[in-house]
C-alpha cells in the first residue's frame, strides 16, 4: 500500500510536523500555522467527563447463545430459540475510584451489558453483587458521595464510608458480601455477574414473571485476599484489564452461564419479604436457577476510548417480553443513565457506533442536537403522524402493566412479613468456614477502626450485632483490639 500523507482534520496535505512556522529563525509562532493550532486545540479536547461512578473499566464484544427454551416465561426475541444467538458488548467497571485508579481493590464491580437484538438493544445494567447497599434512590447521591474522596482531603474517608453506613442497616447485607472473600475479584473473568434488580417478564400470552438475572463464570471464581490485592494494586494497577485484554487476544474466551429466577407475578404480593427489595435475594429452594444460555467474549474493541469509555448503558432500554418491576431503585435508575450520557456524551450519544441498533436500525423524529449525524433519509418527515409513510407506533407495550395502589406519596417501600434489615445478612455470615469468618472480620474491623467517632462505630456495630450475635461479639472484639494499639 502506498504510504498516506498526512493531513489537517480538513484533508489538506501537512507538509511539516516537526516544526511550527515562525516569523524568521528563531522568532515567534505564527498564527496562520493551521497545523499547529489545530493539534493543540483537539489536544486539549481529548477528555470528557469521567462517569460519575464506575468510571475505570473494561470492554468486550462477543454473543449470547439460549441454550434452554423460556419461551413460557417470555416473549424477547432474542430469547425465542434455542440456538439464537444475538451480539453483546459488555463493559465491566470498579465502582468507587476515578478512571485512575487501581482494578485489584476491595470493590463492588460493575457488568454492563448491551444486547444489540433485532427487536432494539437490551442494556442489562447489573454488578458482580446479588444485592445493593440503599433501597431508595433518593440516597444513591449521598451514598456515592460517603465512599469517593471526600471534597476537603481529595481521598476516601473511613469516616464518612462508616458514617453513611451507620445511617443505613440495610447496608448490612452489602457489606458482609464486600467485606468476604469475593470482595476482591482476581480478574473480571473470575466473578458472577447478576442483574441484581427484579426485573419483569411477560410472555405471548400476556402472563407475567418477576424475574432475577445470575451470570455464573465458567472461568470458577478467583477472588483475592486484602493483603493480595494490595499488592496487585501497587505493582499493576491495570491488573483487570490486562487480564481481559490479554485473554481474549490469546483466544481464551471468557464465558458465562445465564441462570434466571422466575417469580409469577401474583406470588410478589404475599411472599414473605419484598421481592422488590434490592438489599434481598431470593433464596434457591423458593426459586430455583432456570438456565437460559451462555455469554461469550471473543473480541477486543479496537478502541478503548471510542468503544469502552464511551459506551452508554440505560437500564431502561428494554425489548418487547422484557420490562421494569416496582423496585425503587431500579425506577431511579430508568431516569438516571441516559440522562448521565445526555450531559457525558451528548443528545446524540445513541448514534456513535458502540450504542447504535446493530441488528435493526432506529426509527423516530427525534432529530438534531448536538453531533447529530443521522439523517433518518432524505426527504423524511420529521413529524408524526404524517402521510408519508413515515415510522408509525405499534399498539404494543413492551410488557404487562403493573398493579398499583394506595396514595401518592414519600412512602417507604412496603415491609412484607418477614422483612428485615438484617436476617440476610446474618444468613451470610452462618454459611461462611470459620477461616472466612476471620477474613470477613479482620477487612471490617481493618476500616471501621479507623473511624475517628465512637458513636459511628457503636450505631456500626449494632447493626453485626442484630445480624448474627457472633458476628457482632467478634467484629467488636476486633475493633477494640485494633484501636487499643
Ligand atoms: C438509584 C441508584 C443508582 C443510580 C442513581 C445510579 C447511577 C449511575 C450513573 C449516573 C452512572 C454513570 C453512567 C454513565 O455515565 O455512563 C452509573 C454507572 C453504573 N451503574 Fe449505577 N446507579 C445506581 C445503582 C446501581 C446499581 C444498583 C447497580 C447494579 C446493580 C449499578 C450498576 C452500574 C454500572 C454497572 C455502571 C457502569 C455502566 C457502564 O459500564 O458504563 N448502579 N450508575
Amino acid at each position: 500500500m502506498p504510504q498516506r500523507v498526512l493531513t489537517t482534520e480538513s484533508g489538506a496535505p501537512v507538509a511539516d510536523n516537526q516544526n511550527s512556522a515562525t516569523a524568521g529563525v528563531g522568532g515567534p509562532i505564527l498564527l496562520q500555522d493551521q497545523h499547529l493550532l489545530e493539534k493543540l486545540a483537539r489536544f486539549n479536547r481529548e477528555r470528557i467527563p469521567e462517569r460519575v461512578v464506575h468510571a475505570r473499566g473494561s470492554g468486550a464484544y462477543g454473543y449470547f447463545e439460549v441454550t434452554d427454551d423460556v419461551t413460557g416465561f417470555t416473549s424477547a426475541d432474542f430469547l425465542s430459540e434455542v440456538g439464537k444467538k444475538t451480539e453483546t458488548f459488555l463493559r465491566f467497571s470498579t465502582v468507587a475510584d476515578n478512571l485512575g485508579g487501581a482494578d485489584a481493590v476491595r470493590d463492588p464491580r460493575g457488568f454492563a451489558l448491551k444486547f444489540y437484538t433485532e427487536e432494539g438493544n437490551y442494556d442489562l445494567v447489573g454488578n458482580n453483587t446479588p444485592v445493593f447497599f440503599i433501597k431508595d434512590p433518593i440516597k444513591f447521591p449521598d451514598f456515592i458521595h460517603s465512599q469517593k474522596r471526600d471534597p476537603f482531603t481529595g481521598k476516601q474517608e473511613p469516616d464518612n464510608v462508616w458514617d453513611f453506613w451507620a445511617h443505613a442497616p440495610e447496608a448490612t447485607h452489602q457489606i458482609t458480601w464486600l467485606m468476604g472473600d469475593r470482595g476482591i475479584p482476581a480478574s473480571y473473568r473470575h466473578m458472577n455477574g447478576y442483574g441484581s434488580h427484579t426485573y419483569q417478564w411477560t410472555n405471548a400470552k400476556g402472563e407475567a414473571f418477576f424475574v432475577k438475572y445470575h451470570f455464573k463464570t465458567n472461568q470458577g471464581i478467583r477472588s483475592l485476599s486484602a493483603e493480595q490485592g494490595a499488592e496487585l494494586a501497587g505493582k499493576d494497577p491495570n491488573s483487570h484489564q490486562t487480564d481481559l485484554l490479554q485473554a481474549i487476544e490469546r483466544g481464551v474466551n471468557p464465558s458465562w452461564t445465564l441462570y434466571v429466577q422466575v417469580m409469577p407475578a401474583a406470588e410478589a404480593a404475599d411472599y414473605r419479604f419484598n421481592p422488590f427489595d434490592l438489599t434481598k435475594v431470593w433464596p434457591h429452594k423458593d426459586y430455583p436457577l432456570q438456565r437460559v444460555g451462555r455469554l461469550v467474549l471473543d473480541r477486543n474493541p479496537d478502541n478503548v476510548f471510542a468503544e469502552v469509555e464511551q459506551a452508554a448503558f440505560s437500564p431502561n432500554n428494554f425489548v418487547p417480553g422484557i420490562g421494569p418491576s416496582p423496585d425503587k431503585m431500579l425506577q431511579g435508575r430508568l431516569f438516571a443513565y441516559a440522562d448521565a450520557h445526555r450531559y457525558r456524551l451528548g443528545v446524540n450519544h445513541t448514534q456513535l457506533a458502540v450504542n447504535a441498533p446493530k441488528a435493526t436500525e432506529a426509527n423516530n423524529y427525534g432529530r438534531d442536537g448536538l453531533m447529530a449525524s443521522n439523517s433518518q433519509g432524505r426527504g423524511a418527515k420529521n413529524y408524526e403522524p404524517n402521510s408519508y409513510e413515515g415510522p408509525v407506533e405499534t399498539g404494543q407495550p413492551l410488557a404487562a402493566p403493573l398493579a398499583v395502589n394506595g396514595h401518592t406519596g414519600t412512602h417507604e417501600a412496603p415491609a412484607h412479613t418477614k422483612d428485615d434489615d438484617f436476617f440476610q445478612a446474618g444468613e451470610l455470615y452462618r454459611l461462611m468456614s470459620e477461616d472466612e469468618k476471620k477474613r470477613l472480620v479482620a477487612n471490617i474491623a481493618g476500616g471501621l477502626s479507623q473511624v475517628t467517632r465512637d458513636d459511628v462505630i457503636e450505631k456500626n456495630l449494632a447493626h453485626f450485632h442484630a445480624a448474627d450475635a457472633d458476628y457482632g461479639k467478634r467484629v467488636e472484639e476486633a475493633v477494640r483490639a485494633l484501636r487499643e494499639d
